[in-house]
């Protein structure tokens, strides 16, 4: 990385123990450590995350970096204060915020997700666009997750980056999070470079079933192999593990994962069966998305799926099915 950039990362760095020394061990941090603490989450994980506080003020972090020989600008420019653009006075970003740190994929702090701890909103404030912070190629815990990515083929998709904080705490490791509600060319590239499956474990709400639905579809038309693990409605994957613990949550993971078109198929299944026009629409985007399934005994088992709650004969499903893009037909 160039040399500004690596001044860039040293403030994240010298910011980022200095806030989670202040929520470890002073006053000042208490109220977030309960807060914390009440959420389940152990010392041991806000250690390993190296999660602090950002007090309550409005020149906090601006005079520790000042102290610290950093100019403004820089530290503007790294998003860390904010800037009034009328007098160009600067301020603190995130008073009063629970620092959330984001590792660039070589491991370095680049930025942060803060959340408000009293109702302020937003209830997530996060790094803006800077040069060493940019969304498109970030996915949250990429750099300590890729070995277990790698090893296991798969890589688990979650929404919320406390929900990747809790999950930690379990047995399940190859899981990153999104930076926000899309997913970039590059993150696509990212994830298939890393693993041949790809699984949504997203908040069981609609906003992220409709985010699942949605990107799910991209990455299956990218050529991965996508899952869907359900989490029960209005629960996220971290409230799941507050609920029905650790051993729970793991047999989840390791018991139920329907392919991205079986979840798909099962969905759009209630409103095709009334609905005549739908029920012809749906099985078409079915079959269309079955061209992308590589594997044959996969499109069989889904084929047959697909025609046992939709009541259909197997082989007219089948027909309905394009010839994947590149082979002959
Ligand atoms: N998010 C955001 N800004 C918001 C709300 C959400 O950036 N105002 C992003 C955050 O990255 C958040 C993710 O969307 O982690 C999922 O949102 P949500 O489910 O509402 O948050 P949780 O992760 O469940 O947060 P918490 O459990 O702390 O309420
Ligand atoms: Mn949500
Ligand atoms: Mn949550
Ligand atoms: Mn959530
Ligand atoms: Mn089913």
């Amino acid at each position: 990385a160039p040399d500004s950039d690596m001044q860039l990362i040293r403030m994240h760095e010298y910011l980022t123990d200095l806030y989670h020394h202040i929520l470890m061990h002073t006053n000042e941090g208490q109220q977030a450590l309960d807060y914390l603490t009440g959420r389940g989450f152990s010392a041991d994980i806000i250690r390993k995350e190296k999660i602090g506080i950002a007090p309550d003020m409005r020149d906090f972090t601006k005079n520790a970096l000042s102290e610290k020989g950093y100019s403004m600008e820089l530290a503007y420019q790294a998003g860390l204060i904010s800037r009034n653009e009328e007098n160009f006075s600067y301020y603190d970003r995130f008073s009063g915020r629970i620092m959330i740190p984001i590792r660039n994929h070589q491991g370095y702090i680049v930025g942060y997700t803060a959340r408000s701890l009293d109702g302020r909103e937003p209830k997530y404030l996060n790094t803006p666009e800077t040069p060493i912070f940019q969304k498109r190629q970030l996915l949250y815990n990429l750099s300590d997750a890729r070995k277990d990515i790698r090893k296991q083929d798969e890589v688990i998709l979650m929404e919320g980056h406390l929900d990747v904080v809790k999950v930690k705490m379990t047995n399940v490791q190859n899981i990153v999070g999104l930076m926000g509600t899309a997913l970039s060319e590059e993150n696509i590239r990212t994830l298939n470079r890393l693993a041949s499956n790809i699984t949504f474990m997203f908040d069981g709400d609609e906003a992220g079933q409709n985010a699942q639905m949605s990107l799910g579809e991209q990455l299956l038309k990218s050529g991965a192999n996508v899952y869907v693990i359900s989490i029960p409605k209005g629960q996220d994957p971290d409230e799941f593990i507050e609920k029905r613990g650790a051993d729970t949550f793991e047999s989840l993971v390791k018991n139920e994962r329907k392919h991205y078109i079986h979840f798909k198929a099962d969905q759009l299944l209630e409103e095709s069966l009334n609905n005549d026009m739908a029920f012809s629409t749906n099985l078409n985007v079915l079959a269309d998305h079955l061209k992308f399934v590589k594997d044959e005994v996969a499109r069989e088992k889904l084929l047959q799926h697909i025609s046992d709650i939709y009541k259909i004969d197997k082989r007219s499903m089948e027909s309905k099915v394009p010839a994947a893009a590149g082979s002959s037909s």
